[in-house]
C-alpha cells in the first residue's frame, strides 16, 4: 500500500513469525486468517522469519506455501528458515536456496535475510542459533551497498539479546546455563555493527513479542515477531525513506 506523506512514498513490511505450521485444522485456520487481513491491508513486503513448520515435513511446508502462495509467487514474500525448519525433512533447505545470507531489494527497501539456523538444529533438545563473526562482517559490508534513502531491515530467526524464558524447560536450560534458550552468542557483537546503519532488526524464535530500542543518530529498533498464530496476529512498520511512520502497527486476526 501506498501514501503520500510530506510529499514522499510510504511503504510497508508485515512481519510474521513462528507459524509452526503442523497439518492440524486449528493451525491452518490461524494461518489462512493472517493471509486474509494481509490482503485485506495490502502490505508492500511480507516477512516471515522462520519456524514455518513444527517438524521441518514437506506438507507442512506445502500447506504454508498454499495458503501465502499470492504473496510468494508475486515476489513479495521473503522467508526465513528457523530451527524446527530443520527437524524432519529439513524444509529449511529450500527456503534461501542454502545461503547464510541474501539480500533482497524493493522499492525504497533493503533487506538482509539471514540463516542462524545450524546442523544441531536437526535434533530438538539442540534449537539455538548460530551466527558466525565472518557472516557479521558480510552483513556489515553489505549494508553499505543500500541506498542512501533505503529504509534498511536485518532479518533471521533467534533473538540477539537475552529475552525473558517462557517456559519451564528454557527456564532449567537457563538456571543450568545451557545453549538451550540462549540468545545468539555474538548478538551484541551484531548489533554493535547495525547500530547507527539499519533501522530494524527483525526475529522470531520467543513466541512472545518484545522490542529493544538502541536510540542515536539513526535508530536501530530490534523486534521479536513473537509467534503470529499464537499470538493471533503481527505488526506492520510503515516507512518513508529512512525514517519509519509512527509506531508500529499490530494487527489483530479475528
Ligand atoms: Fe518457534
Ligand atoms: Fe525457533
Amino acid at each position: 500500500m501506498y501514501h503520500a506523506k510530506n510529499g514522499r512514498m510510504s511503504r510497508t513490511i508485515a512481519h510474521l513469525s513462528d507459524l509452526h505450521f503442523d497439518l492440524s485444522e486449528a493451525r491452518l485456520k490461524q494461518a489462512e486468517s493472517l493471509r486474509d487481513r494481509l490482503r485485506e491491508r495490502r502490505v508492500d513486503h511480507v516477512l516471515v522469519t522462520g519456524d514455518v513448520t513444527e517438524n521441518g515435513r514437506a506438507l507442512e511446508y506445502d500447506q504454508f506455501k498454499r495458503v501465502f502462495e499470492e504473496f510468494l509467487d508475486g515476489g513479495s514474500c521473503t522467508v526465513i528458515p528457523g530451527n524446527h525448519d530443520r527437524l524432519g525433512h529439513e524444509v529449511a533447505k529450500d527456503m534461501m536456496e542454502n545461503q547464510r545470507m541474501c539480500i533482497v531489494r524493493r522499492p525504497g527497501l533493503y533487506l538482509i535475510a539471514v540463516d542462524t539456523t545450524g546442523p544441531h538444529n536437526r535434533w530438538s533438545f539442540f534449537p539455538h542459533g548460530t551466527l558466525a563473526r565472518w557472516t557479521i562482517k558480510r552483513i556489515a559490508r553489505a549494508i553499505e551497498d543500500a541506498g542512501r534513502e533505503d529504509f534498511v531491515v536485518v532479518a533471521m530467526h533467534h533473538h540477539v539479546v537475552p529475552l525473558p524464558e517462557e517456559n519451564w524447560m528454557e527456564k532449567l536450560a537457563a538456571m543450568f546455563r545451557t545453549r538451550f534458550a540462549a540468545e545468539l552468542t555474538l548478538g551484541q557483537y551484531l548489533i554493535r555493527r547495525l547500530h547507527g546503519r539499519c533501522d530494524l532488526l527483525l526475529h522470531g524464535h520467543r513466541h512472545v513479542p518484545m522490542e529493544t530500542r538502541l536510540p542515536g543518530r539513526r535508530t536501530l529498533r530490534v523486534v521479536n515477531g513473537g509467534s503470529s498464530t499464537q499470538q493471533n496476529g503481527f505488526r506492520i512498520f510503515r516507512f518513508s525513506g529512512r525514517e519509519l511512520r509512527g509506531e508500529p502497527e499490530w494487527v489483530e486476526c479475528g
